[in-house]
């Protein structure tokens, strides 16, 4: 007599398959091996987390790419992408606060809608987080010029750009990657505490700018408002999303954080508050202290309006020694992100173990970080900005949508969970947050549509190859 072996799953079968929230909290709570993370961190860091991970080179060197689009109506475009960025902070708030765990939209995902979903999201946040670090250290080189400037120097151009923008490879940005990974091995509050010196320093930074920029303002700059009409303005402020991208990083910490269905949906709402309110006041401070028409997109725009205002050279030296700082906090919060959701993604059995592995003397996913960091600080190397931030936008965008879906979703399959954090107007703000997120994306362009096109499809093939025959729940 033969054994009946189990019945093979068909792949629809498998793709349709939902991991229970029991499941997922029961598995964070035993970590990997036996190791689970250290729960290290209250509602101040987890927000300094979320505030790190956005206020970077969106506003710092995007924004200057964003002004011939819109015009003085860049404010404007700022508050669209705001918009956007609020509901899907509402739903992520909900959803973090009932499913706390390191995968953040990955885990809602699967929980919600089923394993193929799930990968698609998780490949998604590899854009938002892996991609988009490469693309905010890139920013970073600009004022590492700048600071150089200030003494007569000048970074070779072999050194200072990757292949594609005139250079052999972009230094400054691949060192910043392999700093910001060596300050993320010791530990979760290590990093915490060094990532909020840095946010103190970049919020420092930005109201300086405000300040200076004010004293030189003039309301004529703002006539004619939007010269290139409703499209530019959106045009902008899908370009600008970025700049709001990470405010979601709170929620990778879900299993280091002390009390995560209290603090992870307060830290998101907190965070997406500073970064919007800070973003309005540099955009309508900047327009207001130069005129539209002389932003160009390949300066580093805030410290040549801060050295216009103030005369003073030395002015520049601090202003870009300050925009470093505030670009490294965004690479190593959103680094830690990135690690965080493999660690979660490998639990799963999506991705190799290794990627799962907890060091039993610091209670932080080592090789992970490790392999991250390396591989992120050779595509900043390597890869101009342009292309890397608009990639890193659509797949935000996408995997904001998908967790406006799945607050929907989870409010029908588990009405009885515990939500510490619900979102208001339900269900307005998950439908208008799906609907921004898809009219934002539409507004990219073509050529970022068919790079998004193609890394889906290289997702397919990993996810074929890999995740599903290792899938645990399988
Ligand atoms: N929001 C991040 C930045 O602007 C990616 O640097």
């Amino acid at each position: 007599m033969t054994s009946a072996s189990p019945r093979p799953t068909s792949l629809r079968q498998q793709l349709a398959r939902r991991k229970p929230i029991d499941q997922l909290q029961a598995e964070a709570a035993a970590g990997v091996d036996g190791v689970p993370l250290r729960r290290s961190l209250g509602v101040w860091h987890l927000t300094m987390i979320s505030v790190g991970a956005t206020l970077g080179t969106g506003i710092l060197v995007v924004l200057g790419t964003a002004v011939p689009l819109a015009g003085p109506a860049v404010w404007i475009s700022f508050v669209l992408a705001g918009v956007a960025a609020l509901l899907s902070a509402l739903s992520y708030a909900e959803m973090a606060g009932a499913v706390p765990t390191s995968g953040s939209s990955y885990s809602y995902t699967y929980a919600t809608m089923g394993e193929g979903i799930a990968w698609v999201c998780g490949w998604c946040l590899v854009l938002e987080y892996a991609v988009s670090v490469a693309a905010v250290a890139v920013g970073a080189s600009e004022y590492v010029d700048e600071t150089l400037r200030v003494f007569g120097l000048h970074l070779p151009a072999a050194i200072a750009a990757p292949p594609g923008d005139g250079g052999v490879v972009n230094l400054p940005a691949a060192v910043l990657v392999l700093l910001a990974t060596a300050v993320l091995l010791p530990g979760a509050r290590e990093s915490a505490w060094a990532n909020t010196l840095m946010v103190v320093v970049k919020i420092a930074l930005l109201v300086f700018f405000v300040v200076v920029a004010f004293t030189a303002f003039r309301s004529g700059n703002f006539a004619p408002l939007a010269p290139m009409g409703a499209a530019g303005v959106t045009a902008a402020a899908s370009r600008l999303f970025f700049s709001y991208i990470g405010f979601d990083a709170a929620s990778t910490a879900g299993e280091e954080a002390k009390d995560p269905r209290r603090d992870l949906p307060r830290a998101i709402i907190a965070s997406i508050v500073i970064v919007t309110t800070l973003y309005i006041l540099v955009a309508v401070a900047a327009i207001g202290a130069r005129p539209w028409t002389s932003f160009s997109s390949d300066e580093a725009s805030l410290v040549r309006i801060v050295v216009d205002v103030t005369g003073q050279p030395v002015v520049a030296l601090v202003f870009s020694v300050g925009a470093v700082i505030a670009i490294a906090s965004v690479v190593l919060t959103v680094l830690y992100g990135q690690t965080r959701i493999l660690l979660t993604m490998a639990r799963d059995g999506m991705v190799p173990k290794v990627f799962g592995t907890v060091s039993r003397r610091t209670g932080t996913p080592v090789p992970n970080t490790l392999i991250v960091g390396i591989v992120v600080a050779v595509g900043a190397a390597l890869v101009p900005l342009g292309e890397l931030a608009d990639a890193t936008s659509i797949g935000t965008l996408v995997a904001f949508a998908l967790v406006n879906v799945s607050v929907i979703v989870l409010r029908r399959t588990r009405p009885d969970l515990e939500r510490s954090y619900r979102v208001p107007l339900f269900p307005v703000v998950p439908v208008l947050g799906t609907l921004c997120c898809v009219l934002l994306a539409v507004f990219l362009g073509a050529g970022t549509w068919i790079a998004f096109g193609l890394w889906m499809v290289a997702g397919a093939v990993l996810y074929l190859a890999y995740g599903r025959r290792h899938s645990t729940l399988r």
